[in-house]
């Protein structure tokens, strides 16, 4: 695959990075091999977070990456804590080192590529936030920073404080609300935009078609009121364009629903979770399709802003308390 800088940074990350929110169990032989087919094919940037499995994904990257550390790009966030009421925001300047200290542990690394700032929270002003986390660039603790789930405006001013080398939302063909402000600002500051959920969770692979085909302790999922039955009985029928172009093409849904993120006048980088092999290689492999004009039409006006029925997962900044 090939290899890209990320943002006006020297980092560099796979055209695809690897989402690793269920990359948490050291012993499961699937999800070894696909961290080190990851680095072996060039898909090689390792979307981690403090929150993911409570730190287990971290000590999971840490475990399997350590030895391969110089070919890894290792990407964590803080921010988000989950506590038995719920998940809290903490983007309080005190928090920030020490957030960052505790994941350096868990990965028993010295340095991590790219910090992200997980949730934006309106009471904390992000300047403490991103000025707490350039005392970690200073420390060299962390090599570059980003912000997930943010606005346009945190994004301008996050980046007067220092430069922010990635933004992190969810975007796929069936999640489009960033393309009004977020991505236009993104370009404008030379800012990498990472998707996450670019294949909508695995909806636009074909693999979610009734609310029960989510597992019972899949909240996340079950949660989106895009996967109600009801929603799902009309978000379906979108898939009809997909599954046209990708016969015309010879490739998978899935693939094509990666490579129109890369078919975008932006600069966006998706990052598919897979922790299976058999989704690594066909997800890395959408790096080398080709969308013809027609066909990337045809997708983006079958899959238009408000076309889908029901929300996603985007997370909105915390307002005033
Ligand atoms: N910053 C944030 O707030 C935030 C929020 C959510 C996610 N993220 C990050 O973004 C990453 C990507 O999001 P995501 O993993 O939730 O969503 P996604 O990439 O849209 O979908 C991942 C799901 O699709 C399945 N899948 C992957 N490739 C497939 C294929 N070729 N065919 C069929 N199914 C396939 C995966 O199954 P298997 O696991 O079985 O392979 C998994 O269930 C996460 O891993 C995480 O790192 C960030």
């Amino acid at each position: 695959m090939k290899s890209r800088k990320i943002g006006k940074t020297e980092l560099l990350s796979g055209l695809f990075g690897l989402g690793c929110n269920k990359m948490l169990d050291p012993n499961n032989a699937d999800m070894v091999a696909v961290a080190h087919e990851a680095i072996d094919i060039g898909m090689n940037q390792f979307d981690g977070a403090d929150v993911y499995g409570e730190g287990k994904c971290e000590i999971f990257l840490g475990t399997i990456l350590k030895s391969r550390r110089d070919e890894a790009t290792i990407v964590s966030k803080f921010g988000m804590i989950r506590t038995p009421q719920g998940a809290v925001v903490n983007v309080k300047p005190d928090y920030v080192k020490q957030a960052c200290d505790a994941s350096l542990g868990r990965l028993q690394m010295d340095h991590i590529d790219l910090y992200y700032q997980h949730r934006m929270d309106l009471n904390v002003p992000i300047e403490d936030t991103v000025g707490a986390m350039a005392g970690l660039v200073k420390a060299g603790k962390v090599k570059e920073i980003g912000l997930c789930n943010t606005t346009s405006d945190l994004i301008r001013r996050a980046h007067k404080v220092h430069p922010i080398a990635a933004v992190q939302m969810e975007y796929s063909l069936m999640e489009r609300g960033v393309e009004k402000d977020v991505l236009p600002t993104c370009k404008e500051l030379g800012i990498t935009f990472v998707a996450y959920g670019p294949l909508t969770y695995a909806f636009l692979a074909g693999e979610v078609k009734k609310h029960d085909d989510l597992p019972q302790n899949d909240a996340f999922r079950r949660r989106q009121s895009r996967f109600t039955d009801e929603n799902l009985d009309h978000n379906v029928k979108m898939l009809a364009a997909l599954n046209q172009v990708a016969t015309e093409v010879g490739a998978t849904p899935a693939q094509i629903a990666l490579a129109w993120c890369l078919h975008r006048p932006f600069d966006v980088l998706p990052i598919p979770g897979s922790s299976k092999p058999k989704h690594l290689e066909e997800n890395a492999e959408a790096a080398d399709v080709h969308l013809t004009e027609s066909q990337v039409k045809l997708l983006d006006s079958s899959f238009s802003v408000g076309a889908a029925k029901g929300d996603g997962a985007m997370m909105a900044p915390v307002s005033p308390r």
